[in-house]
């Protein structure tokens, strides 16, 4: 049994904590730029693993902010290491919380396997503005991104191969989307096809864009077809100190990102791919494109699944929307949070109320607990 992907949580953070890599080098970048004193803002703490070494570095307050339920795994790990009243937990996303003072030095893990796709930037951007003082320290200072052209028919194979004739049922339409989708496999250097080339660095410790890209020029080393662009990260996260997952990468935590081409591409020996890979909205959206032997893909995970038009018309700019049978009941419940009626009441009368909408044993008391969770706030 999986409480509330309880196990999930579990072996996630422990593949991180067993990378012995990551660990060390994040130990190391903290000692070398935490300060006895200092107020440190450890962003996506997880279990913590971060924030203790911020104190055993002499940080005198870290403000330890956590957007999953992993947080309370965190607080009690703190107070089992001693760590408890210099740690303070702050559950949610760092966008959206607020502190009583601006820290001097920032520190996060929330690199993605190509760097930076999992809105990294936006939030250090956010935390500059708001949580940080003037000049503070930011680890990672930096974050290069690489990447080469792989042959590998197989993993091409994989995505373009759906079952098309089976009982006479055609599933043809999956292949677009199929290998317009960025996918995170672990990639082996025998499948490079090209010189792997950085791409673009990416400074975090100043002002920068969430919309980001760049194009550069690779030359084949062998004659084979290109089926992916493979990425891969290297970041700085203290002077003279770097975490990275170039392939293989054997025994990191991190596999790495691909770029499928939809139409393989051959390359001779020696010959030239224009390859471009750009991200808008911090990795939400993908575009890449290849140019080599007079052929050109240009993809985007835009197109990685079906455009929804019904749910687009809802959320477009334009759109006037009264609320749907869920959004009143959501109101509902809202308004009953008034600091006297327990959640057992509010319950009962979304039951009596909502009949409709709730129509299964306990799903009326499970969306009560949850918008409790994240929209309640406990009466002093
Ligand atoms: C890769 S894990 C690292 C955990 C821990 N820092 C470590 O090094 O073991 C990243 C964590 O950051 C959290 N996270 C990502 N973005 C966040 C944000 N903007 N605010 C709060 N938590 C965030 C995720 O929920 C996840 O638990």
């Amino acid at each position: 049994m999986d409480i509330g992907g309880a196990s999930s949580v579990f072996s996630y953070h422990r593949g991180m904590l067993q990378d012995r890599a990551r660990v060390d080098a994040y130990r190391a970048a903290i000692h070398a730029l935490v300060r006895p004193g200092d107020i440190v803002l450890d962003i996506g703490t997880g279990t913590g693993l971060l924030s203790y070494f911020a104190c055993q570095a002499g940080a005198r307050r870290v403000y330890a902010i956590e957007a999953a339920p992993v947080i309370a795994l965190a607080r009690e790990l703190a107070q089992a290491n001693g760590l408890a009243d210099r740690i303070t937990f702050v559950p949610g996303s760092s966008l959206d919380v607020t502190l009583p003072e601006r820290a001097d030095v920032l520190i996060t893990e929330t690199l993605w396997n190509f760097g930076v796709g999992e809105g990294m930037i936006g939030f250090v951007e956010d935390a500059r503005r708001r949580l940080l003082q003037p000049g503070a320290r930011i680890l990672p200072g930096s974050v290069d991104l690489h990447l080469t052209l792989i042959q590998h028919p197989e993993l091409h194979d994989l995505l373009t191969r759906t079952p098309e004739d089976r009982h006479g049922l055609d599933f043809s339409a999956m292949r677009g989307y199929a290998v317009n989708q960025v996918l995170t496999p672990r990639v082996d250097p025998k499948h490079f096809l090209t010189a792997p080339a950085r791409l673009l660095s990416i400074r975090l410790d100043e002002p920068a864009r969430p919309d980001f890209g760049a194009r550069v020029a690779l030359r084949a080393e062998r004659a084979g077809r290109a089926d992916g662009i493979a990425g891969w990260f290297e970041a700085e996260l203290a002077p003279g100190i770097t975490i990275g997952n170039a392939p293989p990468a054997e025994g990191s935590s991190w596999a790495h990102a691909l770029f499928p081409i939809e139409r393989p591409i051959p390359i001779e020996a020696g010959g030239e791919a224009e390859v471009a890979v750009h991200t808008a909205s911090n990795g939400a959206v993908w575009r890449w494109s290849v140019e080599a032997s007079g052929a050109k893909v240009d993809q985007t995970s835009f197109f990685g699944f079906p455009h929804d038009s019904e749910l687009h018309r809802r959320r477009a700019g334009t759109a006037k929307l009264r609320r749907g049978p869920r959004g009143e009941a959501m109101l509902f419940v809202l308004n009953s949070f008034d600091g006297e009626t327990s959640l057992e009441e509010v319950t009962q009368r979304v039951e009596a109320s909502f009949g409709d909408v709730f129509r299964q044993d306990g799903s009326a008391g499970l969306f009560v607990r949850n918008v409790a969770e994240t929209y309640g706030a406990a009466k002093d």
